[in-house]
């Protein structure tokens, strides 16, 4: 069990995986984007992850209960702010970290596609999207961000894939499609790529992302699930 498990009870397993892939003190402000709850960004806070967390989401009911919730932290520690994520300015000079999960791919597109290019230079992201990572993974590697490290896992019957990004300065590795993190042995992985295979099957005749989608998943399939057809 990770020790981040046992000091923040209050966060799940997909949130603890999260918080695991953050490198305490590496990032001078940490946006905890779409946060919600805030708990990712409330671990970071009690933690000393950093100098300066910021919670950020769009419905203001949410960031006045999170606020009244956080005022036992230092308030220079944090800020709350009430917008859209694709609307943050992160201040140049600073090494920021920006998380987004618990969201759907294509919102997590349309924030980086704000963002990334305006920022990326100083900033990397920190991403769990509830689907189309595929989709997801296609942006990045076309914007010149790259996965630095990426992870796994299932939770209440839910697949996650989570991805640590950076801008590169020669955006010309070519990342894979589909991700690193797939071991033919493990159950859940297998199970993981049945869902995609069969969501994506009903495109597969069109000309598509979606389509290439189901032939680079079918390619992993052959590739790294062999023993199991
Ligand atoms: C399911 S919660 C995710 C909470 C948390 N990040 C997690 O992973 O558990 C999604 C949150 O995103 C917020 N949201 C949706 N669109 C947004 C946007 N464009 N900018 C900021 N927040 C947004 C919603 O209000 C909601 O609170």
């Amino acid at each position: 069990m990770s020790n981040n498990s046992n000091q923040h009870p209050k966060l799940t397993k997909r949130l603890t995986r999260l918080l695991d892939m953050i490198k305490p003190n590496a990032y001078q402000v940490i946006w905890d984007g779409c946060c919600d709850h805030g708990y990712l960004g409330e671990a970071l806070l009690s933690s000393n992850y950093t100098e300066q967390v910021i919670f950020v989401d769009i419905v203001p009911e949410i960031t006045r209960n999170l606020s009244i919730r956080l005022a036992k932290y230092s308030s220079d520690s944090f800020q709350v702010l009430t917008k859209s994520m694709t609307e943050i300015e992160p201040e140049q000079q600073l090494r920021h970290l920006i998380v987004l999960a618990g969201i759907g791919g294509d919102l997590s597109i349309e924030i980086l596609k704000e963002l990334s290019q305006k920022y990326g230079g100083y900033c990397d992201f920190l991403l769990c999207s509830v689907n189309r990572n595929f989709q997801l993974r296609r942006f990045l590697s076309s914007n010149g961000l790259l996965i630095t490290e990426e992870s796994f896992i299932t939770e209440n019957g839910r697949y996650y894939e989570l991805m640590m990004t950076t801008q590169l300065i020669e955006p010309e590795i070519k990342a894979s499609p589909v991700g690193n993190f797939w071991d033919g042995k493990n159950s859940h992985h297998a199970n993981y790529l049945k869902k995609l295979l069969n969501h994506y099957s009903h495109y597969k005749n069109q000309d598509t992302l979606e389509s290439e989608a189901f032939f680079e998943y079918k390619k992993l399939e052959s590739e790294v699930f062999k023993d199991n057809l």
